[in-house]
């Protein structure tokens, strides 16, 4: 338990404020390494309409509190998160904390019809969650499908004994890069299309920290870059989300290498590189150091897809600016070094990357898991992601004819009347598939014991259609035992999983055209959405839910609804 409970709430007076200050103070003269006592950590979010220009075109945006991106929850490990929601939008919606474990917590989670019914508009919900066990750079966004194109934002989690317990030296600042895209049209009737079988929904471009940059202009006049500003010499902590619904992304930086230390919050071993490959719902923690000559340099951010004879579909390049302080005097872009990106189809080069990606020995928990024998050896998923058409279909063409994405053949559709977790803690749930229509389409349910050490295989089994899979699962991290090229085969695969030091991931990137697999120990009681993070694939229902049961203890249990849960309900 938390041994006192301090506020850094941004709603409280600026005498509770004071009061935490004096109080950390005391700790940080009695011992040598401090630890910092846990906080709660307090925000609203007022998720509205704004109006927003780029390229010329003033459009509505829905955000949380004026901002694209929304605003950063900075924690340190311990540490408690209250966020208000009030809706003031038009459209129902939840919040996801991505990549958080909510131990015990599944009521929290934030998706919609899984673990709560949406907040309509008008109404509201709060939410609360402790930040424990984990450590780095995870983020938020709306779980209402596109809407997460522009309710998004970072959420970072300070170590308890402060920076010097970084398994890396402390860095000079740490920076948020959020990897995102340019909206132009109305994300939920992009959403209403998908479901409909339009497929032809496009973004108008991608953005660093909300930034279009310089590849983006209107008659003449350029987009305004995220700008990075650094001393010559220091250290800079970059931490990498990529929240667009589209598009893996390649970065890199001009003149400078990254030593990544950390992905979806957990320790890796430090790999250094000069390109960083992430897809949706990754996060990559990287070190920067400035020390090329004083100057500008392009920080680019490139979509991957995969090559013809796949469809080519518009993806936009985007970049901002590192520069260093003193000495830059010229300001015309011809002067600013631009990096070599590698191709568009390169999508070796993210196999390559995410394979190089190892856990961090020391740093890994003990009795993780890796190691323990699966109890639930084989399962198999098989995604399948049919080709993007490239004409727009018929808007009345029946359900049945749709082209959908699917794991293990089942298309995954929302429950309709009880969101699952309600009905799995009330016993009014079924087992297995609920098929809520006579076809393929289903409200895919799969149970676990507490305690199941599960090894599932993703395995893309796209034809004509070879995008990578970032599968995202979640309350529990996953150990990434192995990735190949092609069909997974037991006889000669299993040899090669990593037992090891193998990299922990809330989102595993299946690749194009290959498997992943993994292991993960269900210790989690509650209904866990599983998914790609492709909003395209998610929309067509590449996903599932995980329902992990109560263990035999009350501590290995999930907690009736917070007081007020079934509240504005309908
Ligand atoms: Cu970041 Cu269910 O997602």
């Amino acid at each position: 338990m938390k041994p006192f409970r301090s506020s850094s709430s941004s709603l409280l007076s600026p005498m509770a404020a004071a009061v935490t200050v004096v109080a950390v103070s005391i700790i940080l003269s009695a011992t040598a390494v401090p630890p910092v006592a846990a906080a709660t950590v307090e925000h609203t979010f007022v998720v509205s309409q704004v109006n927003m220009t780029h390229m010329c075109n003033e459009i509505p945006v829905t955000v949380v509190n004026g901002q694209l991106p929304g605003p950063t929850i900075e924690v340190t490990e311990g540490d408690t998160v209250i966020v208000h929601v009030v809706n003031k939008s038009p459209y129902n919606l939840t919040i996801h904390w991505h990549g958080v474990y909510q131990m015990r917590n599944c009521w929290n989670d934030g998706v919609p019809m899984v673990t709560q019914r949406p907040i309509r508009p008008n109404g509201n919900f709060t939410y609360q969650f402790d930040v424990a066990g984990q450590e780095g750079t995870l983020w938020w966004h709306a779980h209402d499908a596109f809407l997460r194109g522009a309710i998004y934002g970072a959420l970072i989690i300070r170590p308890r004994n402060g920076a010097a317990s970084y398994p890396f030296p402390k860095p000079h600042k740490e920076i948020p890069i959020l990897i995102g895209e340019w909206w132009e049209k109305d994300l939920a009737a992009v959403d209403r299309n998908f479901s409909r079988g339009l497929y032809d929904e496009f973004s108008s471009g991608s953005t660093i920290n909300g930034k279009l940059g310089d590849l983006f202009n209107c008659s003449g006049v350029f987009e305004d870059g995220y700008v990075l500003d650094v001393e010559p010499g220091k250290t800079y902590l970059l931490r990498i989300i990529n929240a667009a619904l589209f598009s893996e992304y390649f970065i890199k930086i001009a003149g400078h290498k990254f030593t990544v230390v950390a992905a979806d919050a957990n320790y890796v071993t430090p790999y250094t590189t000069d390109v960083i490959v992430i897809a949706p719902g990754e996060t990559m923690d990287a070190l920067v150091v400035a020390d090329a000559a004083p100057g500008r340099y392009y920080i680019a951010a490139q979509p991957i897809q995969a090559p013809p004879p796949d469809t080519q579909t518009p993806e936009f390049a985007t970049r901002g600016t590192l520069q260093y302080t003193g000495g830059v005097t010229n300001s015309s872009r011809a002067d600013v070094v631009a990096p070599e990106m590698p191709h568009e189809h390169d999508t070796i080069k993210s196999f390559y990357f995410h394979g190089n990606l190892t856990g961090l020995r020391h740093r890994q928990r003990a009795g993780a898991g890796a190691r323990r024998r699966a109890s639930l050896r084989h399962a198999r998923a098989g995604l399948h992601m049919p080709a993007r058409p490239q004409v727009v279909q018929e808007r009345d063409e029946p359900k049945s004819n749709q082209v959908i994405a699917n794991m293990n053949n089942v298309s995954f559709h929302d429950a309709t009347a009880t969101p699952i977790l309600e009905a799995h803690y009330y016993r009014r749930g079924g087992n297995g598939v609920m098929r809520l229509e006579p076809t393929s389409r289903a409200t895919v349910v799969r149970r676990f014991r507490h305690g199941d050490v599960v090894d599932i295989v993703f395995q893309s089994t796209a034809m004509l259609q070879g995008d990578s899979n970032p599968m995202h699962l979640h309350g529990h991290d996953m150990f990434v035992l192995a990735q190949g090229i092609g069909n997974y085969d037991a006889a000669t695969d299993e040899a090669k999983f990593n037992l090891v030091n193998p990299a922990r991931k809330n989102t595993v990137l299946v690749p194009n055209l290959g498997w992943a697999a993994i292991r993960f120990v269900a210790d989690n009681p509650g209904a866990w959405f599983i998914h790609c993070h492709f909003e395209f694939h998610l929309a067509m229902g590449m996903a599932a839910v995980f329902v992990v049961e109560d263990g035999s203890t009350p501590n290995t249990s999930l907690p009736p609804p917070p007081p007020g849960f079934m509240e504005g309900s309908p």
